[in-house]
C-alpha cells in the first residue's frame, strides 16, 4: 500500500479548524482508496514566534524537504505579530524555497451555493505566478519617519520566471476549453508588464490550439463580476493573481470556498496545498469557519499525488453536501456540521 508523508502546518486562527476538517476527510478517502497518509504536524505559527522568536526553526525548510507534500491551514495573527514578520517567516519562504512557482486556484459555483455576485455558469482556473514579481522582496526605505521618506518596492520579473508560468498556464488551457486570458497593466506599467505581454506572444506561438486574450487588471476585475462565464484559464502575476483570486472567491460564494495549490512543477521539492483564505481572526475559535476551501485544497493535493479517484470522491462529497444546502449560506452550519456532512457523503458513495 502506498504511504504518503505529509507535513501539516495548521498555523493560526481558523487554520487549525479547517486543517482538522481537511485531514479527517483525507484519512477517510485514504481508507476507501487503499493508501495511507502519514501526517507529521508542525506547530509553526505566530504562537511559535512569540515563544521562540521565529515562525519556524532555522532548519524548517530542510525539514519540509523530505515530505511528499505540505498542507497548510493559514498564517497570520496581526494583533500580536506583524504580517510582514509572520508571512515572510513561514508561508512565503516555503513557496520560494521549493520553487512552487505555479499557484492554481479554481473558481466555480458548487451546487446549492448562493453567490452574492453571480449565478452558475462559470468555471475559471486562475494560474498565479507565485515566486517573483511584486513579491520579490526587493526594495527599502530611506529617511524613515522623516518628511522626505521614500519607500521602494521593486517588482522583479525574469524571462525564465515569466516564460515558465505562461507555459504552465497554456498547458492548463490545452487541457480545458482552450482559452487563456493573460492579465497585466501594460498601459500604465511600461517595463514589467510590456515585457510580460511580449513573452506571452512569443510563447503563444508554441500553443496554436489555445486562443489568447490580453486584459488589463482593472477591466478584468469588472469582467469577473459581469461575465465570468466568458473566462477559462486566467494567468496573472503574483500580486494581480492574489487580488483576482479573492474576487474569484467572492463570485463562488465567499472565501470559504476558494481552494489553492502551490505547485513545484519540476518536482524538485514538495508542493503545498492551502485554502486561499487567511486565519480569519474575526471568526476564529467559533466553529463557524467554512472548511470547504480547505477540503477542496486537500483534494487538489491527492490529485497531485496521483490519487485521482480519491480526489474525485472528495469533490463529489463536497458537492453532495452543498446540494443538500449544507454550508451554502455563511453561518448556517458549523465547521463540524459541514465536515460531518462531507464525511457521510463520502461514506455513502462507497
Ligand atoms: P481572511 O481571508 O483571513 O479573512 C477575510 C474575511 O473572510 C473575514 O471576514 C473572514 O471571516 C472571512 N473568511 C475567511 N475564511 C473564511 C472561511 N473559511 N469561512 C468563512 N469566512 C471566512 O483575510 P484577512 O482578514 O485579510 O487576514 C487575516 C490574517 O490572515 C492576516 O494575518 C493575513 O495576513 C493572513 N492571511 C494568510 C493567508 C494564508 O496563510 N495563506 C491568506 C490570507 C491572509
Ligand atoms: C494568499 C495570501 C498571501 C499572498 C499573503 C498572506 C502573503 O493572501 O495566499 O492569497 O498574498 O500570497
Ligand atoms: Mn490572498
Amino acid at each position: 500500500m502506498t504511504t504518503y508523508k505529509l507535513a501539516l502546518i495548521p498555523g493560526d486562527g481558523i487554520g487549525g479548524d479547517v486543517t482538522d476538517a481537511a485531514m479527517a476527510v483525507v484519512q477517510a478517502a485514504a481508507r476507501r482508496h487503499d493508501f495511507t497518509v502519514q501526517a507529521t504536524t508542525f506547530d509553526w505559527s505566530c504562537a511559535h514566534y512569540l515563544r521562540t522568536g521565529a515562525m519556524m526553526p532555522e532548519d524548517g525548510i530542510e525539514t519540509l524537504r523530505g515530505f511528499d507534500a505540505i498542507y497548510l491551514g493559514a498564517v497570520g495573527w496581526p494583533h500580536t505579530v506583524p504580517d510582514s514578520v509572520s508571512l515572510h517567516g513561514l508561508l512565503l519562504p516555503i513557496r520560494k524555497a521549493f520553487n512552487q512557482y505555479a499557484n492554481i486556484r479554481p473558481h466555480r459555483l458548487l451546487p446549492g451555493v448562493e453567490s452574492p455576485l453571480r449565478s452558475d455558469g462559470f468555471d475559471i482556473l486562475c494560474i498565479r505566478e507565485n515566486t517573483e514579481g511584486e513579491y520579490s522582496g526587493a526594495g527599502g526605505r530611506v529617511h524613515q519617519g522623516m518628511v522626505n521618506e521614500v519607500a521602494v518596492e521593486t517588482a522583479i520579473f525574469t524571462r525564465a520566471g515569466v516564460e515558465r508560468i505562461l507555459r504552465f498556464a497554456f498547458e492548463q488551457a490545452q487541457a480545458r476549453r482552450g482559452h487563456l486570458t493573460s492579465v497585466t497593466k501594460s498601459n500604465a506599467q511600461k517595463y514589467s508588464m510590456v515585457f510580460w505581454d511580449e513573452v506571452t506572444r512569443e510563447v503563444a506561438a508554441d500553443y496554436p490550439d489555445v486562443t489568447v486574450s490580453h486584459m488589463h487588471i482593472d477591466a478584468m476585475a469588472a469582467r469577473m463580476v459581469m461575465a465570468p462565464e466568458s473566462l477559462d484559464v486566467v494567468v496573472a502575476s503574483n500580486l494581480f493573481g492574489d487580488i483576482l483570486t479573492d474576487l474569484g472567491a467572492a463570485i463562488q460564494g465567499g472565501l470559504g470556498f476558494a481552494a489553492s495549490a502551490n505547485i513545484c512543477p519540476d518536482g524538485t521539492g514538495p508542493s503545498m496545498f492551502e485554502p486561499v483564505h487567511g486565519s480569519a481572526p474575526d471568526i476564529a475559535g467559533q466553529n463557524i469557519a467554512n472548511p470547504i476551501a480547505a477540503i477542496w485544497s486537500a483534494a487538489m493535493m491527492l490529485q497531485h499525488l496521483g490519487e485521482d479517484r480519491a480526489a474525485d470522491t472528495i469533490i463529489a462529497a463536497i458537492e453532495a453536501a452543498t446540494a443538500q444546502g449544507i454550508g451554502t449560506v455563511p453561518g448556517s452550519h458549523s465547521t463540524d456540521a459541514i465536515t460531518a456532512a462531507i464525511l457521510s457523503a463520502l461514506e455513502a458513495d462507497a
